[in-house]
């Protein structure tokens, strides 16, 4: 029997590509799956006919051969099923994003993090794309310390979703806490420091707006700009735009500094790319000196096996090799709680700001965050 044994709690469109990325590492494996929709629940029997397709959270546990958990339901569920596992069986969680998904559940995160005796893991996948993770390694030598960081993501509208859960800001913490909080995590993963202002201009502009479920109107944003200032002083920008599908590059990703510039160029989903133009466009960085002037552009390329495991470049097999060594020979997790909950504290801020017109500070922050 494998070393790193999982149990997977929700079995969705981002349960299947963890299964699929979890097959590819070589000391682990899924034994048992907590799926509630028959249609997935049928497609993650598929993949993995060797584990036990259970019916709730606590039949999860009771396999005894799970010694890890991975948590993949709808964003509003995460906290509720932590505290769940926290009072049958506190194994070692993955857990996806967001951490949470209202403020007022900040005591209830404290609680569990004073409490909760084994690590818990939370998927801030961006950080492992290949390129990405390039540009982070190399920022500080190529910039000089990195100033200014600008995120652009520019990508396709949301998909559905099992039950349209991601159709309402009640349920997913809002666009800038449901997907925005990976890029908030990736600016204070470079800048080194938390952040002490958050600003934001966004809303529905373009997508969902003809959409009604059960009566109610989908009220999900689909483009924002939102502006972070750092302790440290560097500034971040975040431009989200949801209706540009048409683009070469899903992120454009650039942090300068006084020595230079380097740049990530990210595609997005290899299966959105339109068929008649060839082979998607391959991940790049781009280093830009001052002095010397003069680009130079590297090639960033990813596995193909790990792109043919999913749609995020290859973070999501790093991140479960990162997981799975914690779980097999311990250690602390690169993701943390305090990072989960710094990367929602800020989309929290940025919905807030943008809702309300006014910046949040670092004292309004600190209420969100620990
Ligand atoms: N890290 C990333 O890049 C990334 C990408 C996509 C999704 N996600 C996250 O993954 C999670 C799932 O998203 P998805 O895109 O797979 O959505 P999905 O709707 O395809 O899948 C969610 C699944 O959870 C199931 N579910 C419903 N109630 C449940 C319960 N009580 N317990 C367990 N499962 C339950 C649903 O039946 C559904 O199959 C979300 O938190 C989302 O934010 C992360």
């Amino acid at each position: 029997m494998k070393t790193v044994r999982y149990g997977i709690i929700g079995c969705g469109m981002m349960g299947q590509e963890h299964l699929r990325n979890i097959a590819l590492l070589p000391q682990a494996e899924v034994v048992a799956i907590y799926e509630p929709d028959a249609g997935m629940r049928a497609l993650a029997a598929a993949m993995v006919p060797g584990a036990a397709m259970v019916d709730s959270v606590a039949a999860v546990l009771a396999v005894e051969a799970v010694n890890c958990l991975m948590i993949v339901s709808p964003n509003f569920m995460h906290l509720q099923q932590l505290e769940e596992i926290a009072a049958i069986r506190p194994l070692p969680v993955l857990c996806e994003k967001p951490l949470f998904t209202d403020p007022a559940d900040t005591p209830r995160l404290n609680a569990l993090r004073a409490a909760y005796p084994a690590p818990i893991w939370v998927a801030m996948e961006y950080r492992y794309m290949p390129p990405v993770a390039h540009l982070i390694a190399q920022a500080q030598a190529a910039t000089g310390g990195v100033k200014m960081l600008t995120i652009r993501e520019h990508r396709f509208p949301f998909l559905e979703k099992v039950g349209d859960w991601n159709r309402f800001n009640r349920n997913s913490g809002g666009t800038l806490v449901e997907k925005c909080c990976h890029f908030f995590d990736l600016m204070r993963l470079v800048a080194g420091c938390d952040p002490v202002r958050v600003m934001a201009s966004g809303g529905q502009t373009v997508n969902h707006l003809d959409e009604v479920y059960n009566g109610e109107a989908s009220d999900i944003w689909d483009n924002a700009y939102v502006i972070v200032d750092f302790e440290n002083g560097m500034r971040a920008m975040l431009e989200l735009c949801m209706f540009a599908e048409g683009s070469r590059y899903q992120e454009e990703i650039s942090a300068v500094g006084p020595l230079g510039k380097i740049e990530a160029l990210v595609p997005g989903p290899g299966r959105f790319w339109p068929a008649h133009l060839g082979a998607a466009p391959v991940p790049q960085v781009v280093v830009s000196p001052r002095s010397p002037a003069g680009p130079r552009v590297l090639d960033v390329p990813v596995d193909p096996s790990l792109l043919a495991a999913g749609d995020h470049n290859g973070s999501t097999f790093y991140q479960h090799r990162g997981f799975a060594d914690v779980v097999a020979h311990g250690g602390v997790p690169e993701v943390g709680l305090a990072d989960g909950w710094w990367a929602v504290a800020m989309g929290m801020a940025a919905q807030i700001s943008a809702a309300e017109g006014r910046a949040i500070g670092a004292e309004e922050l600190q209420g969100f965050a620990p």
